[in-house]
Formats: C-alpha cells, sequence, structure tokens
C-alpha cells in the first residue's frame, strides 16, 4: 500500500443520477448544477448494488487512512480530478473524564480538527471543488462564517479556481486572514450569513461565478457523508446510540444521515440507526423551534448571535433533511446558552486536554444537557463532533508574568 494509492488508483464509480430531495424529480450526473427546479437540494444517487459487488470490507481495509479510501461511494470520476490536500481519517476517542463527571456511559469525540484548513469543511469542500474542477469551473463564491471559507480557498487554489467570499462582519479574524491568504478575494459584509448568501446568488447572475452554497451545491454532502463511513468504520461497522452535531446548514447530518443508509443498503451496517441530535445555540435555534412546533420547515431566526459562529446560520435551506434525520432517527433538537458553550469548552481543555471549537464545545454541552434532563440514557454510547481547532477561535488572555530582573518565589510557583 502506497500512502496515496487513493489518489492515484482509478477505481469504479457508481453515479447514476441527481435527484430533487423534495420532489424526487431526477437530474443527469456529470453536469453542472445548483438547486434542483423546485428550488430544493440535489442529492447525488448511486448504483449502490454495484458497489456493493465492487467494494469488501476487508479490501477497505487494506486501504491508506484517508477520505478517498471510500471512492466508490464518492463523486469523483478521475483521480486527476480529485485535489487533495491530505484529508486524513479522523480520530475517534474517548472521553473518560468528561463521561465520569457528567454521569453518563460512553463518551467518544470524532477530531475534525485535524482536517486541512483545521475543520471538516475540508470534506466538503475538497469534493465541491474536485467536482468543480472535472467540470470546468473557473470561478466559485461562497457565503461563509469563515471555515468553509477557509477550506474553499485553500482547495480551489490548489486547483487554480477563482474564489471570492462573503463573511459577516465578525467572523473570527483568523478566519478572514487565512481566507486572505489561501488567495481568495474575501470581503466583510454588515450581515449575516444568508445575506452573504444573498450577494452570492446576484452574482451567478452578473459575473456567473459558481454558487458554492451549502446544500445549493450537490457535492459538499457527498464530503461531508465521509464522517458517517469514517465513523462506522471506526466502530466496526457499527453505529453509535447517539450523535450529537453542531448544526448551522446541517450539511453534516444530512450527510451522515445519507452514509448509514448507503451503508446499510451495501450490506456493511445492519437497520440501527444512531439518535441524530441537532445542536444549536440558544440565541440562533431555527431547527429547535421548528422540531418544537412540528413543522416541517423552519422560518428565519432574527438577531441570530452566538459565539459559536459556524452555527450562526438564521435559515437553511436543507431544513426538512435535518428535520427529517432528526425525526426518523428518533433524535431530537436542542439549544445550548453561550454560558454552557463557554464552560464546556474550558472544561474539555482542563480536563481532558483537548482544545474544543465553540461549536464543538456546544455538543458536549447539550450531552451534558440531555444526560440531565433525560433524554438520553446514562447507558448510551455518544458521539460528540468537534468540527474546528479551537486554536482558530479567540482565546482567553494571559495575565501572570514573571520579570527576570526580580527573585523568582519558586515556593509561590510550586
Ligand atoms: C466549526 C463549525 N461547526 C459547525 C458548523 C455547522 O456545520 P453544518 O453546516 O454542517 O451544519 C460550521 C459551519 O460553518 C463550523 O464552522
Amino acid at each position: 500500500m502506497h500512502h496515496d494509492d487513493n489518489l492515484t488508483a482509478e477505481r469504479p464509480t457508481f453515479v447514476t443520477h441527481l435527484e430533487c430531495a423534495y420532489t424526487g424529480e431526477h437530474y443527469p450526473a456529470d453536469q453542472v448544477h445548483n438547486l434542483s427546479r423546485a428550488g430544493k437540494p440535489l442529492i447525488v444517487r448511486y448504483d449502490l448494488d454495484g458497489v456493493r459487488a465492487a467494494l469488501t470490507k476487508e479490501a477497505l481495509a487494506r486501504r491508506a487512512p484517508d477520505l478517498w479510501r471510500y471512492r466508490e461511494l464518492l463523486p469523483v470520476r478521475r483521480t486527476a480530478d480529485i485535489v487533495s490536500l491530505g484529508e486524513a481519517t479522523t480520530p475517534l476517542m474517548r472521553l473518560p473524564k468528561l463521561a465520569a463527571k457528567a454521569g453518563g456511559g460512553k463518551l467518544l469525540v470524532k477530531d475534525e480538527a485535524r482536517l486541512p484548513t483545521g475543520s471538516f469543511k475540508a470534506r466538503g469542500l475538497v469534493m465541491a471543488v474536485s467536482m468543480a474542477k472535472a467540470f470546468g469551473v473557473r470561478h466559485m463564491a461562497m457565503p461563509t462564517n469563515g471555515n468553509a471559507g477557509a477550506a474553499l480557498a485553500a482547495y480551489a487554489s490548489r486547483a487554480g479556481i477563482k474564489t471570492t467570499i462573503f463573511c459577516p462582519d465578525d467572523t473570527p479574524e483568523i478566519n478572514l486572514s487565512e481566507i486572505a491568504l489561501q488567495g481568495a478575494d474575501v470581503y466583510r459584509v454588515n450581515g449575516l450569513i444568508d445575506d452573504c448568501g444573498k450577494l452570492v446568488g446576484q452574482g451567478v447572475g452578473k459575473v456567473g461565478w459558481f454558487d458554492t452554497s451549502t446544500l445549493k451545491e450537490p457535492y459538499r454532502i457527498e464530503g461531508k457523508k465521509t464522517m458517517g463511513l469514517e465513523l462506522a468504520e471506526q466502530l466496526g461497522w457499527q453505529v453509535p446510540d447517539v450523535i450529537f452535531y453542531p448544526t448551522g446548514g446541517g450539511t453534516g447530518l444530512i450527510g451522515m444521515w445519507k452514509a448509514f443508509a448507503e451503508l446499510e443498503a451495501i450490506g456493511f451496517i445492519g437497520a440501527k440507526r444512531p439518535r441524530m441530535v441537532a445542536v444549536q445555540a440558544e440565541s440562533c435555534a431555527p431547527m429547535v423551534r421548528a422540531f418544537e412546533q412540528g413543522v416541517e420547515h423552519a422560518t428565519r431566526w432574527e438577531n441570530s448571535h452566538t459565539i459559536a459562529s459556524g452555527i450562526r446560520v438564521p435559515q437553511a435551506v436543507g431544513d426538512f433533511l435535518i428535520l427529517r434525520a432528526v425525526r426518523e432517527s428518533n433524535g431530537f433538537a436542542i439549544a445550548v446558552s453561550d454560558d454552557a458553550i463557554t464552560a464546556a469548552l474550558e472544561e474539555a481543555a482542563r480536563e481532558e486536554g483537548l482544545l474544543l471549537c465553540p461549536e464543538g464545545a456546544a455538543t458536549y454541552a447539550a450531552y451534558k444537557q440531555s444526560l440531565a434532563d433525560g433524554r438520553i440514557g446514562r447507558d448510551e454510547q455518544a458521539v460528540l463532533f468537534n468540527c474546528a481547532t479551537g486554536l482558530k477561535y479567540p482565546l482567553p488572555p494571559v495575565e501572570r508574568r514573571l520579570d527576570l530582573r526580580e527573585q523568582i518565589d519558586f515556593a509561590a510557583l510550586a
């Protein structure tokens, strides 16, 4: 096995068509698409019987540990179009101290911080950019809360594709800087991500760039789906009891739900599904409100704000898909406060040495809350998603200083 076999060996691909997630209308594969005619996301479909015949667990186990090992379940046809920055399998780690403190059972975290550009957005954008390269797209545009823009900028620059990126004014500074450094034209906008999305949409008609927004582009889901494929493989082709997912646009939650269905169809897992829990911030919780109201679509959340910038998404085009997965899985949607997020972040860093991003910390806060109110049981195996490195966010300052001109009081340091 060579480290880059997955990037160089041609393997059969099985995409048959795309399908409107709302109406079921079919669209041809191998063409540039955005939303369906109904204005809803397009979902990529595969010949799963073909995949079943072509792929075994044993063959997979011999492949290099990166997301391209699942090639038969991915949309990129030719290896020449793969634009990789090294999308290594992310670790699934136990959190024994946090589990014990919360009074829970088996608690695991999938640490997505290890991916290129420091977040799980790499999974979706490596797929979107590779497909854009295959289609000869020359200019991609995107609204972003930061991490997705950074991933788009990195992969598109590597592929020689121009990018224009719009961020809300108060996007973390590091995100703006990394996006600019990685070759994109980036602009701050005095609005939220859906306002930025409108600018992208307007530019499609005026300057002809490609709209790479979450779920308006069909292949980001396919990349995010690999979280579910990896997770099941890491658990010995089992799924956990519960997944806590920090939900903005919801691509990862929808993608993992799709991954489990495909894995069952190819005979790799059984009918058991994890309960999918959509975690949001109290001051931006459109999915939680819609879940509690029992409705299919979520209305816009006005005056959204939270320190977990990645989940500050007032309105999501895939709202019905998030809600469908949550309900079908017998899961739920839950909101946590910024104070609870900060406390969870500090606790994980102090106890486990794990520097979560605020969105990841939100999942731990939600886990504790769900255990306390009995929505999950103490015997359930739960997986949290830490979606980005905590190093991308403002961290508390350190005030203690030593003056080398003075006598150091080591007793005070002991
Ligand atoms: C760190 C982080 N967590 C969570 C999310 C939400 O991801 P999704 O769009 O899949 O809901 C984002 C999106 O920006 C993010 O950057």
